[in-house]
């Protein structure tokens, strides 16, 4: 099996990385990834010389380069998992998400198209992860499931919706074999300090503001990442073509209240008075279009594959704090941006 997963070198594709490659020794794993200020290969030290790992440099976005690795290597599968990710980023700067989200999965997907018709399609296999985003905003009952209506709110969410549509009309007219699924907020290791959760812990380490958006009471349903990968594998292996699965853990939290959980357990582990952290806690300006609520229902997957998430927030919480403070060499690398210098040591 020779299979592409884009996005490698970032947050949840560097544990999909290393799950295949680890987990399935017979598989060659083609990491392409443009790194991105996202994309840090420090996330992938410990595999680094794993022969059926294969890290190629490089740009979705650019048609050439897409096709030219397709003719090279004929994959039998596809995980797409690059993309500009960051919600605030897209407001600032939506035709990045444009190029990278829509034209780099249509580039994938032409790709792929071209050498699975020549070939026979079967067994071949496009997935696409993608977020509960597209959903848009739940009031304060309701979960997404599958059927629910796209309505998304940010340009992130857009740029997601968009190339799910995607797929699903090459699914549609050209019979491309392919699979969606749709999940929520991760959180783990080597999460990039500009998400909630990474971005606090960095805060709390160095008593700094933790900037709150608005009143604090927006829902976020979250998962650890480790089980957002397990998923991805799951239904890589056993999903079925032309269908999409709602990934989730059945954990709503409300920021305010997530927030100050972290803040308890950081002055516990780091040894601080009760209520020194939560002191830092500042309500900032609301992010615009900010959508109230997610929750995912994820029926479908846990009776049709089995899966379910394997920690609970709490243990989830206090392993991604744990490995954090571990790893303050790749904090304090990723917020210097020496990180960015890993590819030109490893590989020039
Ligand atoms: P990330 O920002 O941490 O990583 C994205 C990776 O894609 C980086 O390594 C980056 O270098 C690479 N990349 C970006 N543009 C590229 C391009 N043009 N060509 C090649 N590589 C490029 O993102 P993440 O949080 O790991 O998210 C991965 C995927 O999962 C995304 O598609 C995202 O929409 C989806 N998702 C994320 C979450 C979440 O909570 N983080 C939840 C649901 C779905
Ligand atoms: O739901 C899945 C999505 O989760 C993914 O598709 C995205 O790629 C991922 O970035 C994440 O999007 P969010 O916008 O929900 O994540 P973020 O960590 O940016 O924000 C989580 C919540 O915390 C959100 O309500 C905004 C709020 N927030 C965020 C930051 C960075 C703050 O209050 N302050 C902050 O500084």
């Amino acid at each position: 099996m020779r299979i592409l997963v884009t996005g490698g070198a970032g947050f949840i594709g560097s544990h999909v990385i290393r799950r295949f490659v680890t987990k399935y020794p017979s598989y060659n794993i083609y990491n392409v990834d443009k790194l991105t200020y996202a994309g840090n290969l420090e996330n992938l030290k410990d595999i680094e010389n794993c022969e059926n790992h294969v890290f190629i440099k490089g740009d979705i976005v650019n048609e050439q380069f897409v096709n030219k690795i397709f003719e090279e290597i004929n994959f039998d599968g596809v995980v797409h998992l690059a993309a500009e990710s960051h919600v605030d980023r897209s407001i600032k700067d939506p035709l990045a998400f444009v190029k990278t989200n829509i034209i780099g999965t249509v580039n994938l997907l032409n790709a792929s198209k071209r050498i699975w018709e020549k070939d026979n399609s079967t067994g071949k296999r496009f997935y696409h992860i993608s977020t509960d985003e597209v959903y848009g905003s739940l009031g304060p009952d309701g979960l997404f499931t599958e059927t629910t209506c796209y309505d998304p709110n940010s340009p992130y969410s857009a740029s997601k919706a968009s190339s799910d549509h995607f797929v699903r009309a090459y699914g549609e007219t050209y019979n491309m074999p392919y699979v969606i699924t749709n999940c929520s907020n991760n959180y783990g290791p080597n999460h990039f300090p500009e998400k909630l959760i990474p971005l606090f812990i960095n805060n709390i380490m160095e008593n700094k503001p933790l900037p709150v958006y608005g009143d604090g009471k927006y829902t976020r349903d979250w998962l650890y990442v480790e089980d957002h990968a397990d998923a991805i594998d799951l239904v890589f292996h056993r999903g079925k073509n032309h269908e999409t699965y709602n990934i989730g853990g059945f954990n709503e939290w409300q920021n305010i209240d997530l927030v100050r959980l972290l803040c308890d357990i950081m002055d516990r582990k780091l040894a601080r008075t009760l209520g020194t952290s939560q002191k830092l806690i500042t309500h900032v300006k609301d992010r615009p279009g900010h959508d109230l609520r997610y929750a995912i229902d994820a029926t479908k997957i846990t009776k049709e594959l089995g899966w379910r998430p394997s920690v609970t927030f709490e243990q989830g919480l206090e392993k991604t704090i744990d490995w954090f403070l571990a790893n303050k060499e790749w904090l304090n690398n990723v917020t210097s941006g020496e990180y960015q210098d890993y590819y030109d040591k490893m590989y020039s």
